[in-house]
Protein backbone atom coordinates (compact mmCIF):
# COMPACT_ATOMS: atom_id res chain seq x y z
CA UNK A 1 0.00 0.00 0.00
CA UNK A 2 2.72 1.98 1.50
CA UNK A 3 4.55 1.90 -2.36
CA UNK A 4 1.39 2.25 -4.23
CA UNK A 5 0.41 5.90 -2.15
CA UNK A 6 4.48 6.76 -2.74
CA UNK A 7 4.46 5.75 -6.93
CA UNK A 8 0.59 7.57 -6.95
CA UNK A 9 2.55 10.55 -5.32
CA UNK A 10 5.66 10.73 -7.65
CA UNK A 11 3.54 11.04 -10.52
CA UNK A 12 1.86 14.48 -9.30
CA UNK A 13 5.18 15.78 -9.57
CA UNK A 14 6.10 17.59 -12.47
CA UNK A 15 9.36 15.72 -13.79
CA UNK A 16 10.86 18.35 -15.92
CA UNK A 17 10.22 21.27 -14.23
CA UNK A 18 13.42 22.88 -15.74
CA UNK A 19 12.32 22.10 -19.31
CA UNK A 20 10.71 25.39 -20.53
CA UNK A 21 13.00 27.52 -18.36
CA UNK A 22 16.18 25.74 -20.02
CA UNK A 23 18.01 25.37 -16.54
CA UNK A 24 19.35 21.53 -16.52
CA UNK A 25 20.57 20.32 -13.18
CA UNK A 26 19.94 16.81 -11.30
CA UNK A 27 17.56 17.63 -8.29
CA UNK A 28 18.78 14.88 -5.39
CA UNK A 29 22.06 14.91 -5.49
CA UNK A 30 24.29 12.98 -2.70
CA UNK A 31 27.87 13.61 -0.74
CA UNK A 32 29.93 11.96 2.30
CA UNK A 33 30.11 13.85 5.20
CA UNK A 34 33.87 16.25 4.78
CA UNK A 35 34.50 15.30 1.31
CA UNK A 36 34.71 17.48 -1.67
CA UNK A 37 31.10 17.75 -2.81
CA UNK A 38 30.30 19.63 -6.51
CA UNK A 39 27.57 20.12 -8.61
CA UNK A 40 27.42 21.99 -12.13
CA UNK A 41 24.58 23.35 -13.23
CA UNK A 42 23.82 24.79 -17.04
CA UNK A 43 21.04 26.50 -19.38
CA UNK A 44 20.19 25.71 -22.79
CA UNK A 45 20.46 30.03 -23.40
CA UNK A 46 23.43 31.05 -23.71
CA UNK A 47 22.46 34.67 -22.18
CA UNK A 48 21.03 33.12 -19.28
CA UNK A 49 22.30 34.14 -15.48
CA UNK A 50 22.38 31.34 -13.10
CA UNK A 51 22.84 31.74 -9.36
CA UNK A 52 22.22 30.11 -6.06
CA UNK A 53 19.60 30.54 -3.37
CA UNK A 54 19.66 29.03 0.62
CA UNK A 55 23.06 27.45 0.40
CA UNK A 56 23.82 25.42 3.09
CA UNK A 57 27.16 26.63 5.08
CA UNK A 58 30.49 24.82 3.88
CA UNK A 59 29.30 25.19 0.12
CA UNK A 60 29.98 28.01 -2.46
CA UNK A 61 28.67 28.97 -5.41
CA UNK A 62 31.53 29.51 -8.58
CA UNK A 63 29.48 32.22 -11.04
CA UNK A 64 32.86 31.85 -13.19
CA UNK A 65 31.99 28.10 -13.57
CA UNK A 66 28.23 27.45 -12.95
CA UNK A 67 28.95 24.89 -10.31
CA UNK A 68 28.33 24.92 -6.29
CA UNK A 69 31.32 23.19 -4.59
CA UNK A 70 32.44 22.96 -0.41
CA UNK A 71 32.19 20.19 2.18
CA UNK A 72 29.45 19.93 4.66
CA UNK A 73 30.82 18.51 7.71
CA UNK A 74 27.34 16.80 9.29
CA UNK A 75 25.31 14.02 7.45
CA UNK A 76 22.06 15.52 6.96
CA UNK A 77 19.77 16.29 4.00
CA UNK A 78 20.35 19.95 3.10
CA UNK A 79 17.71 21.74 0.62
CA UNK A 80 19.04 25.28 -1.81
CA UNK A 81 18.13 26.78 -4.63
CA UNK A 82 19.62 27.57 -8.13
CA UNK A 83 18.02 30.24 -9.86
CA UNK A 84 17.80 30.99 -13.56
CA UNK A 85 17.07 34.74 -15.11
CA UNK A 86 16.70 34.54 -18.67
CA UNK A 87 14.89 37.47 -20.88
CA UNK A 88 13.70 38.79 -17.32
CA UNK A 89 12.21 35.25 -16.65
CA UNK A 90 13.04 34.12 -13.38
CA UNK A 91 12.90 29.72 -12.37
CA UNK A 92 14.09 27.90 -9.89
CA UNK A 93 15.08 24.38 -9.30
CA UNK A 94 15.10 23.03 -5.61
CA UNK A 95 17.90 20.26 -5.03
CA UNK A 96 17.71 17.97 -1.83
CA UNK A 97 21.59 16.74 -0.95
CA UNK A 98 22.28 14.10 1.08
CA UNK A 99 24.95 13.73 2.91
CA UNK A 100 25.54 10.24 4.70
CA UNK A 101 28.77 7.75 5.50
CA UNK A 102 26.24 4.84 4.16
CA UNK A 103 25.39 5.48 0.65
CA UNK A 104 24.49 2.84 -1.00
CA UNK A 105 26.85 3.52 -3.92
CA UNK A 106 29.33 6.04 -2.92
CA UNK A 107 31.65 4.83 -5.96
CA UNK A 108 31.04 3.61 -8.95
CA UNK A 109 31.01 -0.60 -8.99
CA UNK A 110 34.38 -2.15 -10.44
CA UNK A 111 33.41 -5.79 -10.66
CA UNK A 112 32.05 -8.49 -13.67
CA UNK A 113 28.79 -9.36 -14.87
CA UNK A 114 28.01 -12.56 -16.41
CA UNK A 115 25.98 -11.53 -19.67
CA UNK A 116 28.35 -10.53 -22.72
CA UNK A 117 30.17 -14.32 -22.36
CA UNK A 118 28.63 -16.16 -20.05
CA UNK A 119 24.64 -16.05 -20.57
CA UNK A 120 22.54 -18.71 -19.75
CA UNK A 121 25.48 -20.92 -18.35
CA UNK A 122 26.13 -18.47 -15.32
CA UNK A 123 26.85 -21.26 -11.87
CA UNK A 124 28.00 -21.42 -8.86
CA UNK A 125 31.62 -22.98 -10.47
CA UNK A 126 31.44 -20.09 -12.70
CA UNK A 127 30.80 -17.20 -9.84
CA UNK A 128 33.50 -19.04 -7.55
CA UNK A 129 35.98 -19.10 -10.79
CA UNK A 130 35.53 -15.45 -11.05
CA UNK A 131 36.28 -14.73 -7.59
CA UNK A 132 39.32 -16.58 -7.56
CA UNK A 133 40.68 -15.45 -11.10
CA UNK A 134 40.05 -11.46 -9.70
CA UNK A 135 42.41 -12.66 -6.15
CA UNK A 136 44.42 -14.47 -8.30
CA UNK A 137 45.46 -11.68 -10.99
CA UNK A 138 45.83 -8.51 -9.48
CA UNK A 139 42.38 -8.06 -10.23
CA UNK A 140 40.90 -7.19 -6.65
CA UNK A 141 43.85 -5.77 -5.10
CA UNK A 142 43.35 -2.93 -7.93
CA UNK A 143 39.74 -2.76 -6.79
CA UNK A 144 37.89 -5.14 -8.94
CA UNK A 145 35.02 -6.04 -5.81
CA UNK A 146 31.66 -6.44 -7.24
CA UNK A 147 30.87 -10.00 -8.61
CA UNK A 148 26.91 -9.61 -10.56
CA UNK A 149 25.21 -12.69 -12.02
CA UNK A 150 23.20 -11.21 -15.17
CA UNK A 151 20.08 -13.18 -16.90
CA UNK A 152 19.67 -16.46 -16.44
CA UNK A 153 20.84 -17.69 -12.76
CA UNK A 154 17.07 -17.98 -12.33
CA UNK A 155 14.99 -21.39 -12.11
CA UNK A 156 12.13 -21.80 -14.84
CA UNK A 157 9.79 -20.33 -12.35
CA UNK A 158 9.51 -19.39 -9.25
CA UNK A 159 8.62 -21.47 -6.06
CA UNK A 160 4.77 -22.46 -5.14
CA UNK A 161 4.91 -19.88 -2.76
CA UNK A 162 5.82 -17.07 -5.05
CA UNK A 163 9.69 -16.90 -3.86
CA UNK A 164 12.49 -16.25 -6.78
CA UNK A 165 14.97 -19.61 -6.99
CA UNK A 166 18.05 -20.06 -9.14
CA UNK A 167 18.30 -22.79 -11.35
CA UNK A 168 18.61 -25.90 -9.25
CA UNK A 169 21.10 -27.70 -11.46
CA UNK A 170 23.85 -24.54 -12.00
CA UNK A 171 23.41 -23.91 -8.14
CA UNK A 172 22.65 -27.22 -6.19
CA UNK A 173 23.28 -25.28 -3.20
CA UNK A 174 21.32 -22.45 -3.54
CA UNK A 175 22.32 -18.80 -3.88
CA UNK A 176 23.31 -18.25 -0.24
CA UNK A 177 26.76 -20.63 -0.25
CA UNK A 178 27.54 -18.71 -3.74
CA UNK A 179 27.06 -14.81 -1.86
CA UNK A 180 29.28 -16.35 0.93
CA UNK A 181 31.89 -17.41 -1.35
CA UNK A 182 32.19 -14.27 -2.88
CA UNK A 183 32.32 -12.22 0.90
CA UNK A 184 34.53 -14.85 1.89
CA UNK A 185 36.90 -13.18 -0.85
CA UNK A 186 35.54 -9.32 0.70
CA UNK A 187 34.35 -9.19 -2.56
CA UNK A 188 29.96 -8.13 -3.07
CA UNK A 189 27.84 -10.00 -4.64
CA UNK A 190 24.54 -8.91 -7.52
CA UNK A 191 21.95 -9.85 -9.27
CA UNK A 192 19.91 -9.71 -11.76
CA UNK A 193 16.08 -8.93 -12.53
CA UNK A 194 13.76 -7.20 -14.50
CA UNK A 195 11.20 -4.62 -13.51
CA UNK A 196 8.26 -6.55 -15.75
CA UNK A 197 6.77 -10.28 -15.63
CA UNK A 198 9.51 -11.71 -17.63
CA UNK A 199 13.86 -10.39 -18.19
CA UNK A 200 14.99 -9.76 -21.33
CA UNK A 201 15.69 -14.00 -22.15
CA UNK A 202 12.66 -15.27 -20.47
CA UNK A 203 13.29 -15.96 -16.93
CA UNK A 204 10.93 -14.25 -14.41
CA UNK A 205 11.10 -10.83 -13.49
CA UNK A 206 9.92 -8.66 -10.44
CA UNK A 207 6.96 -7.43 -11.39
CA UNK A 208 4.52 -7.83 -8.59
CA UNK A 209 6.88 -9.51 -6.42
CA UNK A 210 9.24 -6.42 -5.39
CA UNK A 211 8.90 -7.09 -1.74
CA UNK A 212 9.06 -11.05 -1.84
CA UNK A 213 11.83 -10.16 -3.76
CA UNK A 214 13.92 -7.67 -1.68
CA UNK A 215 13.14 -9.94 1.21
CA UNK A 216 14.81 -13.19 -0.24
CA UNK A 217 17.78 -11.29 -1.67
CA UNK A 218 18.15 -9.97 1.69
CA UNK A 219 18.24 -13.80 3.15
CA UNK A 220 20.64 -14.28 0.13
CA UNK A 221 23.10 -11.84 1.33
CA UNK A 222 22.33 -9.93 -2.09
CA UNK A 223 24.45 -6.29 -2.25
CA UNK A 224 23.03 -4.89 -5.81
CA UNK A 225 20.65 -5.93 -8.40
CA UNK A 226 20.40 -4.73 -11.95
CA UNK A 227 17.01 -4.27 -13.11
CA UNK A 228 16.07 -4.45 -16.46
CA UNK A 229 13.63 -3.89 -18.70
CA UNK A 230 12.40 -5.61 -21.29
CA UNK A 231 8.29 -6.62 -21.74
CA UNK A 232 7.87 -3.12 -19.64
CA UNK A 233 5.25 -0.64 -20.62
CA UNK A 234 7.95 2.02 -22.83
CA UNK A 235 6.58 5.44 -21.31
CA UNK A 236 8.51 7.39 -18.72
CA UNK A 237 6.26 7.31 -16.11
CA UNK A 238 5.61 3.73 -15.80
CA UNK A 239 9.33 3.23 -15.78
CA UNK A 240 9.68 5.69 -13.05
CA UNK A 241 6.70 3.61 -11.38
CA UNK A 242 8.39 0.29 -11.66
CA UNK A 243 11.71 1.07 -10.68
CA UNK A 244 10.13 3.00 -7.84
CA UNK A 245 8.78 -0.13 -6.44
CA UNK A 246 11.61 -1.88 -6.10
CA UNK A 247 13.39 0.92 -4.66
CA UNK A 248 10.69 0.96 -2.05
CA UNK A 249 10.75 -2.65 -1.90
CA UNK A 250 14.84 -2.70 -1.25
CA UNK A 251 14.58 0.17 1.46
CA UNK A 252 12.24 -1.60 2.92
CA UNK A 253 14.51 -4.46 3.87
CA UNK A 254 16.96 -5.01 6.37
CA UNK A 255 20.11 -5.38 4.26
CA UNK A 256 21.20 -2.43 2.12
CA UNK A 257 20.64 -3.48 -1.66
CA UNK A 258 21.67 -0.90 -4.44
CA UNK A 259 19.24 -0.46 -7.30
CA UNK A 260 21.21 -0.59 -10.60
CA UNK A 261 18.60 0.40 -13.58
CA UNK A 262 18.40 -0.81 -17.06
CA UNK A 263 16.10 1.07 -19.72
CA UNK A 264 19.14 1.77 -21.81
CA UNK A 265 18.79 5.29 -21.58
CA UNK A 266 15.63 5.64 -23.54
CA UNK A 267 12.95 6.97 -20.78
CA UNK A 268 16.18 9.46 -19.80
CA UNK A 269 17.06 7.95 -16.54
CA UNK A 270 19.41 10.50 -15.26
CA UNK A 271 16.98 12.83 -14.61
CA UNK A 272 14.57 10.42 -12.41
CA UNK A 273 16.37 7.79 -11.28
CA UNK A 274 18.05 8.74 -8.26
CA UNK A 275 14.47 9.51 -7.29
CA UNK A 276 13.32 6.38 -7.71
CA UNK A 277 16.05 4.55 -5.60
CA UNK A 278 18.54 4.18 -7.87
CA UNK A 279 22.22 4.30 -7.73
CA UNK A 280 23.32 3.80 -11.16
CA UNK A 281 21.70 3.63 -14.55
CA UNK A 282 22.60 2.74 -18.30
CA UNK A 283 22.95 5.40 -20.74
CA UNK A 284 22.62 3.23 -23.80
CA UNK A 285 22.23 0.02 -25.46
CA UNK A 286 24.02 -2.93 -24.90
CA UNK A 287 27.74 -2.76 -25.96
CA UNK A 288 29.43 -4.54 -28.36
CA UNK A 289 33.02 -5.80 -28.93
CA UNK A 290 33.77 -3.17 -31.50
CA UNK A 291 35.19 0.22 -31.97
CA UNK A 292 31.99 1.09 -33.98
CA UNK A 293 28.80 -1.16 -34.50
CA UNK A 294 26.87 -0.54 -37.56
CA UNK A 295 24.27 -0.70 -38.39
CA UNK A 296 22.82 0.01 -34.86
CA UNK A 297 24.62 -1.32 -31.77
CA UNK A 298 26.92 0.15 -29.20
CA UNK A 299 30.75 0.28 -30.16
CA UNK A 300 33.31 3.13 -28.06
CA UNK A 301 32.44 5.79 -30.48
CA UNK A 302 28.38 4.87 -30.20
CA UNK A 303 29.04 5.10 -26.10
CA UNK A 304 30.80 8.71 -26.31
CA UNK A 305 28.13 10.12 -28.26
CA UNK A 306 25.19 8.74 -25.62
CA UNK A 307 27.67 10.11 -22.17
CA UNK A 308 28.98 12.91 -23.52
CA UNK A 309 26.75 15.36 -22.80
CA UNK A 310 25.22 13.63 -19.59
CA UNK A 311 28.21 14.86 -17.35
CA UNK A 312 25.28 17.35 -15.44
CA UNK A 313 24.27 14.15 -14.10
CA UNK A 314 26.03 12.34 -12.85
CA UNK A 315 28.00 12.19 -9.14
CA UNK A 316 28.24 10.35 -6.07
CA UNK A 317 25.60 7.64 -5.71
CA UNK A 318 24.15 8.77 -9.18
CA UNK A 319 26.64 7.53 -11.51
CA UNK A 320 25.88 7.28 -15.26
CA UNK A 321 26.58 4.09 -16.48
CA UNK A 322 28.27 3.23 -20.17
CA UNK A 323 27.68 -0.70 -20.12
CA UNK A 324 30.41 -3.56 -19.79
CA UNK A 325 33.84 -3.68 -20.49
CA UNK A 326 34.83 -5.47 -23.11
CA UNK A 327 38.32 -5.76 -22.59
CA UNK A 328 39.21 -9.25 -22.01
CA UNK A 329 37.31 -10.47 -24.52
CA UNK A 330 39.16 -10.29 -28.12
CA UNK A 331 35.76 -11.36 -29.99
CA UNK A 332 35.27 -14.33 -27.66
CA UNK A 333 32.16 -13.36 -25.90
CA UNK A 334 28.82 -14.35 -27.28
CA UNK A 335 26.40 -11.56 -26.94
CA UNK A 336 29.01 -8.87 -27.09
CA UNK A 337 29.77 -9.97 -31.00
CA UNK A 338 25.83 -9.72 -32.46
CA UNK A 339 24.23 -6.34 -34.40
CA UNK A 340 27.08 -5.27 -35.95
CA UNK A 341 29.15 -5.94 -39.57
CA UNK A 342 32.55 -7.37 -39.25
CA UNK A 343 34.66 -9.34 -37.04
CA UNK A 344 34.12 -8.77 -33.44
CA UNK A 345 37.32 -7.37 -30.94
CA UNK A 346 39.44 -4.24 -30.59
CA UNK A 347 42.84 -3.86 -31.24
CA UNK A 348 44.64 -3.47 -27.58
CA UNK A 349 44.60 0.76 -27.83
CA UNK A 350 40.82 1.08 -28.56
CA UNK A 351 40.51 -1.53 -25.40
CA UNK A 352 42.86 0.68 -23.92
CA UNK A 353 40.97 3.68 -24.71
CA UNK A 354 37.47 2.01 -23.44
CA UNK A 355 39.08 1.66 -19.57
CA UNK A 356 40.14 5.14 -19.89
CA UNK A 357 36.85 6.89 -20.72
CA UNK A 358 35.17 4.98 -18.23
CA UNK A 359 37.38 6.10 -16.15
CA UNK A 360 36.84 9.77 -16.76
CA UNK A 361 33.58 9.21 -16.71
CA UNK A 362 33.27 7.53 -13.24
CA UNK A 363 30.84 4.90 -15.20
CA UNK A 364 30.33 2.04 -13.15
CA UNK A 365 32.84 -0.38 -14.62
CA UNK A 366 32.36 -4.48 -15.19
CA UNK A 367 34.21 -6.73 -17.35
CA UNK A 368 32.55 -9.62 -18.75
CA UNK A 369 34.91 -12.26 -19.68
CA UNK A 370 34.33 -15.92 -19.24
CA UNK A 371 36.61 -17.31 -16.65
CA UNK A 372 36.46 -20.69 -18.49
CA UNK A 373 38.31 -19.34 -22.00
CA UNK A 374 41.40 -17.87 -20.13
CA UNK A 375 41.01 -14.57 -22.71
CA UNK A 376 42.33 -12.06 -20.54
CA UNK A 377 45.87 -11.31 -21.61
CA UNK A 378 49.14 -9.81 -19.13
CA UNK A 379 48.26 -6.72 -21.67
CA UNK A 380 44.84 -6.48 -20.74
CA UNK A 381 45.68 -6.91 -16.88
CA UNK A 382 48.36 -4.01 -17.35
CA UNK A 383 45.32 -1.79 -19.05
CA UNK A 384 42.69 -2.67 -16.00
CA UNK A 385 44.92 -2.10 -13.28
CA UNK A 386 46.75 0.71 -13.95
CA UNK A 387 46.12 2.53 -10.62
CA UNK A 388 46.38 6.38 -11.66
CA UNK A 389 43.01 5.36 -13.95
CA UNK A 390 41.25 3.70 -11.65
CA UNK A 391 42.24 6.25 -9.08
CA UNK A 392 40.22 8.77 -11.62
CA UNK A 393 36.97 6.11 -11.57
CA UNK A 394 37.20 6.09 -7.97
CA UNK A 395 37.90 9.66 -7.30
CA UNK A 396 35.51 10.26 -4.38
CA UNK A 397 33.76 13.52 -5.67
CA UNK A 398 32.22 10.93 -8.47
CA UNK A 399 32.30 13.81 -11.33
CA UNK A 400 31.95 12.48 -14.58
CA UNK A 401 34.69 14.45 -16.88
CA UNK A 402 33.22 17.17 -19.31
CA UNK A 403 33.31 17.11 -23.10
CA UNK A 404 35.62 19.75 -24.17
CA UNK A 405 35.65 19.53 -27.29
CA UNK A 406 35.24 16.74 -29.88
CA UNK A 407 36.24 18.57 -33.59
CA UNK A 408 38.80 17.47 -35.74
CA UNK A 409 38.75 13.67 -34.74
CA UNK A 410 39.87 14.68 -31.31
CA UNK A 411 37.72 14.19 -28.36
CA UNK A 412 39.00 15.86 -25.10
CA UNK A 413 37.63 15.34 -21.95
CA UNK A 414 38.62 16.99 -18.46
CA UNK A 415 37.49 16.09 -15.14
CA UNK A 416 37.32 17.83 -11.70
CA UNK A 417 39.26 15.64 -8.59
CA UNK A 418 38.68 15.95 -5.13
CA UNK A 419 41.89 17.22 -4.26
CA UNK A 420 41.55 20.26 -6.81
CA UNK A 421 43.81 18.06 -9.22
CA UNK A 422 41.80 18.26 -13.05
CA UNK A 423 42.05 15.37 -15.39
CA UNK A 424 42.51 15.79 -19.15
CA UNK A 425 42.11 13.19 -22.09
CA UNK A 426 42.42 13.33 -25.35
CA UNK A 427 40.97 10.23 -28.14
CA UNK A 428 42.10 10.08 -31.69
CA UNK A 429 38.76 9.20 -33.70
CA UNK A 430 40.88 9.31 -36.80
CA UNK A 431 42.63 6.32 -38.40
CA UNK A 432 45.93 8.05 -38.16
CA UNK A 433 47.83 9.28 -35.56
CA UNK A 434 47.20 13.10 -34.77
CA UNK A 435 48.72 15.76 -32.62
CA UNK A 436 46.33 17.36 -29.84
CA UNK A 437 47.00 20.22 -27.67
CA UNK A 438 44.91 21.26 -24.42
CA UNK A 439 44.45 24.91 -25.02
CA UNK A 440 43.79 25.93 -20.91
CA UNK A 441 41.99 29.04 -22.28
CA UNK A 442 39.30 26.62 -23.41
CA UNK A 443 38.96 24.71 -20.42
CA UNK A 444 37.04 25.91 -17.50
CA UNK A 445 38.89 23.40 -14.70
CA UNK A 446 42.25 25.14 -15.49
CA UNK A 447 43.23 28.52 -14.64
CA UNK A 448 45.33 29.36 -18.01
CA UNK A 449 47.72 31.52 -16.10
CA UNK A 450 49.07 29.08 -13.89
CA UNK A 451 51.60 26.40 -13.94
CA UNK A 452 50.41 22.74 -13.15
CA UNK A 453 52.67 19.32 -12.68
CA UNK A 454 51.63 17.23 -15.35
CA UNK A 455 51.62 13.25 -14.87
CA UNK A 456 51.37 10.91 -17.97
CA UNK A 457 48.74 8.53 -16.80
CA UNK A 458 49.43 5.14 -18.48
CA UNK A 459 53.10 5.20 -17.49
CA UNK A 460 52.96 7.24 -14.00
CA UNK A 461 55.29 8.97 -15.16
CA UNK A 462 55.97 12.72 -14.26
CA UNK A 463 56.37 15.58 -17.15
CA UNK A 464 57.45 19.18 -17.27
CA UNK A 465 55.17 21.34 -15.72
CA UNK A 466 52.71 22.97 -18.09
CA UNK A 467 51.34 26.42 -18.61
CA UNK A 468 48.99 27.86 -20.88
CA UNK A 469 49.09 24.75 -23.53
CA UNK A 470 50.28 21.76 -24.32
CA UNK A 471 50.89 19.27 -27.84
CA UNK A 472 50.74 15.82 -27.33
CA UNK A 473 50.69 12.55 -30.20
CA UNK A 474 47.77 10.31 -29.82
CA UNK A 475 47.66 7.32 -31.92
CA UNK A 476 44.93 5.99 -34.15
CA UNK A 477 41.82 4.85 -31.44
CA UNK A 478 44.01 5.67 -28.49
CA UNK A 479 43.60 7.71 -25.62
CA UNK A 480 46.27 10.00 -23.83
CA UNK A 481 45.80 11.14 -20.08
CA UNK A 482 47.19 13.14 -17.98
CA UNK A 483 46.74 14.54 -14.31
CA UNK A 484 47.36 18.22 -13.66
CA UNK A 485 48.19 19.55 -9.78
CA UNK A 486 48.61 23.04 -9.15
C1 LIG B 1 19.48 -6.64 -21.79
C2 LIG B 1 20.53 -5.86 -21.01
C3 LIG B 1 21.84 -6.62 -21.04
C4 LIG B 1 21.65 -8.00 -20.45
C5 LIG B 1 20.56 -8.75 -21.19
C6 LIG B 1 20.21 -10.05 -20.51
O1 LIG B 1 19.78 -6.69 -23.14
O2 LIG B 1 20.67 -4.57 -21.56
O3 LIG B 1 22.84 -5.91 -20.33
O4 LIG B 1 21.35 -7.86 -19.08
O5 LIG B 1 19.37 -7.96 -21.28
O6 LIG B 1 19.13 -10.69 -21.10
Amino acid sequence: MKNLISSFLLLLVPLVATAESGLHCAKSVFSQPNVRFMQKVNSSHANAVLGVKRLPAGLKWNARRNLVEGKIKKPGTYVYTITCTHNGHVCEERVTLNVQNNLPLPLPFMGWLSWNSVEGDVSETIVKSVADMFKANGLFEAGWNTIMMDDLWQARQRTDDGKPLPDPKRFPNGLRPVADYVHSKGMKFGLYTDAANKTCAGAFGSYGYELTDAEQYTQWNVDIVKCDYCHAPTERDSAIVRYRRLGDAFKAVSRPITLYICEWGDRKPWLWGAESGGSCWRVSADVRDRWTCEPGGTGVVESIKAMKDLALYSGVNRFNDADMLCTGLHGKGKSSNDLCFGTPGMTQDEYATQFALWCMWSSPMALSFDPRANTVTKEDLKILTNRHLIALNQDRMGQQADLISDADSLVVFTKDLENGDVALSVTNMANKQLEATFNFSKIPALDANKRYQCRDLWTGEKLSAVKRSFTTKVRPHATRVFRLSK
